[in-house]
């Protein structure tokens, strides 16, 4: 446990003078996983920003997970360390788009994974993360139809599990998909005995070929329990320092691309200890939207805390 450096102590001695909380997804870079408050996945995230009693939260992941944070806590501050952090998934669901759709089908129940912005969560019944899809979708009334949006791999598989059709919007996360199964099979020709954990945004001929599918937060329980000593982790290598510290007599290697030995998500670097540092300074960049956008979004935020208690 090497100590703190002195970048990380202004931001711990920040952190106190403006009484603030820091949440960091299990994605972000080691320095910050460890001054952050809680270190953890988009459900855990989502409750902790809603039982949150500091007087400012600064959000260390991607812009979706701060507006979230934002639309349950509308009277707070909520910092991003880079405005630009982004998220391809977010991305491939416009609300322009989603609208329309809506206008032509109005029968259908909208059940959004919350890698989708504040607009997109405004127009849905129901919002849902890789740990609860399952739980979620099978509340679904029976009679209506459902679109899931915007990630087709894990619709893909939540339809798989519960046997409930869903129509599938056609997005995905651009990390995610890299993952392939060849390039995992060459890797276990290596670690014979490692167990395979991946995220459910990967593709289907991954998932089907892995010994555990699951939320990032559920992995760290997976492999802490598991018989197992070795494990390829197919998802963002952020997730690799959260098993480490809390797995620590386990073996944990980072699942390969065709071209590359581990795979980052670009977004969730952007956020860096000097950024989060000089966040809390200035208070700011904040996340701000439209109140009535808020409002809606928020009923399906809320519907899901309630039905994944
Ligand atoms: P988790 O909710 O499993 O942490 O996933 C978030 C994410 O963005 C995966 O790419
Ligand atoms: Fe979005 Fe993919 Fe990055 Fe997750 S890993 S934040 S889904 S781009």
């Amino acid at each position: 446990n090497t100590p703190l450096s002195a970048i990380q102590e202004e931001v711990l001695a920040l952190k106190k003078e403006r009484n603030a909380v820091i949440l960091a997804h299990n994605y972000q870079v080691e320095e910050i996983q460890r001054v952050a408050d809680y270190v953890g996945d988009s459900l855990g995230l989502a409750y902790r920003a809603e039982e949150a009693d500091a007087d400012c939260i600064v959000f260390c992941g991607v812009h979706f997970m701060a507006e979230t944070a934002k639309i349950v806590n509308p009277d707070k501050p909520v910092l991003l360390p880079d405005m630009d952090a982004g998220c391809s998934l977010s991305d491939s669901c416009p609300a322009e788009k989603l609208a329309e759709y809506k206008e032509a089908h109005p029968d259908v129940y909208v059940v959004a994974y919350i890698n989708c912005s504040a607009a997109v969560k405004a127009l849905t019944d129901v919002i849902c993360t890789s740990g609860n899809a399952m739980k979620i979708v099978e509340k679904v009334p029976e009679d209506r139809p459902i679109l899931f949006v915007p990630d087709q791999n894990l619709g893909q598989w939540v339809s798989k599990q519960t046997g409930r059709e869903m129509q599938l919007w056609p997005g995905s996360c651009y990390a995610h998909v890299l993952f392939t199964q060849q390039s995992i099979e060459r890797l276990k020709l290596k670690f014979p005995d490692a167990l395979v954990v991946a995220h459910p945004e990967c593709v289907e001929t991954v998932r089907d070929n892995a010994d555990e599918v699951c939320s990032t937060e559920k992995m760290v329980g997976f492999c802490r329990d598991s018989e197992a000593k070795e494990f390829i982790v197919v998802t963002e290598t952020g997730m690799i320092h959260r098993l480490q510290r809390e797995v620590p007599d386990k073996t944990f290697i980072a699942g390969p691309t065709d071209t590359c030995a581990c795979n980052e998500c670009r977004f969730m670097k952007m956020n860096t200890i000097e950024k989060l540092r000089d966040c809390l300074k200035n208070m700011s960049p904040q996340i701000e939207m439209p109140e009535d956008i808020r409002r809606k979004a928020y009923d399906p935020i809320k519907r899901m805390l309630e039905w994944s208690k």
